[in-house]
C-alpha cells in the first residue's frame, strides 16, 4: 500500500510573511523502500517528515497512507495510526531523562496497552537487537550519544511499525556511532521496514535505494540508485 502524496503544500504565516515550506510535493513510496531526503537548511525536509509521520497536517494536497486519506482523520485516529504504524528517530534522541533505557523503550508499548510482562519481553529484545541489553537500567545521561540513539531506535522498533522516520539520526553523533546507527537502519530495511531518513550528508544519502532532493519546498530530484 505505502505512502502516496499528491501536490502537498504547507504554508506558515508569521506576521506579514507567508512561508511556503512545502510547495507542491508529489511522491510515492512503496512498502519496504529505503529512501533518503536531502536538501539545505530550511528546504522543507522536517516539514515533509512531520506530515508523513502524522505529526502535522498539510495546508493543501493529499496524503494517502495505506489507502487512507490522512487529512480526513480525527486527531484520535491520527495518533492511533502514528503509534501503530510509525517509529520516529530524531537528531536529539528525544529520550525521557528520568526513565531508564528499558523504560524509555517500554513507553510506546504502554500507550499501545501491551501487558506488563509482554512489554518487558519485547523491550529487552529490542534493546538486545541494538546491542544494549547490558545498559537496560541506565538513564540517558549515563549513556553515550551513540548509545542513546540506539535506545531511540529500539524504542522506535519495539511496536513493530511498518515505517521508520529518521530526521538526521546521525546529526549529533561521531562518525563511528553514526555508522552503527546507519547499519541498524540498513538492517531494518533488509527486514522489510519502510525507512525514510533525512540527512545533510551526501555520502550517507547514497546508501539508500533512492534519494529525494528538496529545495525551497519542491522536489528537484527523485533518483533510484
Ligand atoms: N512552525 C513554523 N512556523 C513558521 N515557519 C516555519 C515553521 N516550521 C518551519 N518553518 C519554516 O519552513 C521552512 C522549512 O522548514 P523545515 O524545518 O522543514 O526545514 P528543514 O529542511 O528541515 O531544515 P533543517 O535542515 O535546518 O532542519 C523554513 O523556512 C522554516 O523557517
Ligand atoms: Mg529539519
Amino acid at each position: 500500500m505505502g505512502i502516496s502524496v499528491e501536490n502537498l503544500t504547507k504554508t506558515y504565516t508569521v506576521g506579514n510573511t507567508v512561508i511556503n515550506a512545502l510547495d507542491g510535493v508529489s511522491l510515492d513510496i512503496s512498502d519496504g523502500e529505503y529512501v533518503t531526503v536531502v536538501g539545505s537548511s530550511g528546504s522543507g525536509k522536517s516539514t515533509l517528515m512531520n506530515i508523513l509521520g502524522c505529526l502535522d497536517i498539510q495546508s493543501s494536497g493529499k496524503y494517502i497512507l495505506d489507502g487512507e486519506d490522512v487529512s480526513k482523520l480525527s486527531d484520535n485516529k491520527l495518533s492511533e495510526i502514528r503509534s501503530r504504524k510509525i517509529g520516529f528517530v530524531f537528531q536529539s534522541f528525544n529520550l525521557i531523562s528520568g526513565l531508564t533505557a528499558l523504560e524509555n523503550v517500554e513507553l510506546p508499548l504502554i500507550y499501545r496497552k501491551i501487558p506488563k510482562q509482554k512489554r518487558r519481553e519485547i523491550s529487552l529484545s529490542a534493546l538486545e537487537s541494538v546491542g544494549l541489553l547490558e545498559r537496560a537500567n541506565h538513564r540517558p545521561s549515563e549513556l553515550s550519544g551513540g548509545q542513546q540513539q540506539r535506545v531511540a531506535i529500539a524504542r522506535a522498533v519495539a511496536v513493530d511499525p511498518e515505517i521508520i522516520l529518521a530526521d538526521e539520526p546521525c546529526g549529533n553523533l561521531d562518525s563511528r556511532s553514526g555508522a552503527e546507527v546507519l547499519k541498524l537502519l540498513s538492517d531494518l530495511s533488509k527486514a522489510g521496514k519502510t525507512i525514510i531518513m533525512i540527512t545533510h550528508n551526501e555520502q550517507t544519502a547514497k546508501q539508500a535505494q533512492r534519494l529525494i532532493r528538496i529545495s525551497d519546498g519542491k522536489i528537484v530530484n527523485n533518483l533510484f540508485s
